[in-house]
């Protein structure tokens, strides 16, 4: 029978064999994975768990929270913060950071998440998903604060996603490849089931929200337009179009089989950069787009070279196989 090598067994290795995590990072994206089994059980359970529907309030960026957004950050929080490898948690979720209470040890790292992403899925039970980035509190004496966390992406130390679908998937890279883990229910752990994940360089496959075409820019519309036009077009072949409307769900597909993910900054509201988070969503999936031999770009430069300057920072978001990346991220120089 083929060897069966759970989450916990392969961050042994990563620490022990390879070095390329300490103990503390290992403990850390093992509770994360702890909190993300036990925020699939309350996804899973659905309207029997009384988890649907809207909580009755709003987030800090003014979105209506449904309660699986404050379940699943509930979850993260209690999960963390007395292990005493974190210092402080930010998220989509919460106003400011979320300092490590002083009854628990500080440890040196530094968690961002987007609890639950995909909430407009989650009631009409569509996959969904948590994204998280680890980063290191920057060295010091003094306690920690909201700054500590505006580091550019090519910074994190370690990033991942756990998809709610048909199968529940930790997605993980410590920046050495991507691996993927699927969670045996019976057992209650994590299995790899993939490694040294490859996107393809060239795809037929776009994902964006053809809904806010008007809206957008030129190069944007001119990548779609070549698409759209096909075999008669200038790309000389066929498109096809997915959009699920949860981040991870359309990563996981490009992690999968490839193709191209676009969420740009468009005419609706001109003061925001786009309407992605860059700290909880664009930098974990740049990042594991990148590991895994993809790109990701805001159109005019690599997300992970972008220096936040708060927390809740929105950015453009273009990423996916390497070849289609570059063409609309060259659309936007060309201009
Ligand atoms: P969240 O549920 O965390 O707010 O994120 C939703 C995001 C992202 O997952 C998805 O790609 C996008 O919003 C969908 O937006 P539209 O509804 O505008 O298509
Ligand atoms: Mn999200
Ligand atoms: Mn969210």
């Amino acid at each position: 029978m083929a060897k069966r090598i759970s989450l916990t067994r392969y961050l042994v290795e990563q620490q022990r064999v390879d070095g390329l995590i300490p103990g503390q990072l290992r403990l850390l994206l093992e509770v994360v994975a702890r909190a993300c089994k036990s925020i699939s059980h309350a996804v899973n359970k659905g309207a029997l768990g009384g988890v649907l529907g809207s909580a009755d309030s709003e987030n800090v960026q003014g979105e209506i929270q449904k309660k699986l957004d404050i379940i699943a950050n509930e979850v993260l929080i209690e999960a963390n913060e007395w292990g005493g490898h974190l210092a402080a948690m930010a998220s989509e979720e919460m106003d400011g950071i979320y300092v490590v209470p002083n009854r628990y040890p500080q440890g040196e790292y530094l968690l961002l998440f987007d609890p639950l992403d995909g909430s407009s899925n989650i009631d009409v039970n569509v996959s969904i998903g948590t994204i998280f980035s680890v980063l290191k509190k920057p060295e010091g004496d003094r306690g920690v604060e909201a700054g500590d966390f505006l580091q550019a992406g090519h910074q994190q130390v370690a990033a991942g996603y756990c998809v709610y679908g048909p199968q529940t998937t930790l997605v993980l890279t410590v920046g050495d490849g991507v691996a993927m883990f699927t969670l045996d229910r019976e057992q209650g752990s994590f299995i790899l089931t993939q490694e040294n994940v490859r996107i393809p360089e060239d795809t037929k496959e776009f994902a964006i929200n053809m809904s806010n075409m008007r809206h957008w820019d030129a190069p944007i519309k001119r990548y779609v337009d070549e698409c759209l036009q096909g075999v008669e077009g200038p790309r000389g072949k066929n498109f096809n179009m997915r959009w699920v409307a949860s981040m991870v769900a359309d990563v996981h597909r490009i992690l999968t089989r490839g193709g191209i993910f676009m969420y740009p900054w468009d005419k609706r509201e001109p003061n925001k950069p786009g309407k992605l988070r860059l700290m909880y969503e664009a930098n974990p999936m740049g990042w594991l787009v990148e590991q895994a031999g993809g790109a990701a770009t805001n159109g005019k430069q690599r997300i992970l070279d972008i220096q936040p300057g708060q927390l809740h920072e929105r950015v453009s978001v273009i990423l996916g196989s390497k070849n289609e990346v570059e063409r609309v991220t060259s659309y936007h120089s060309e201009l």
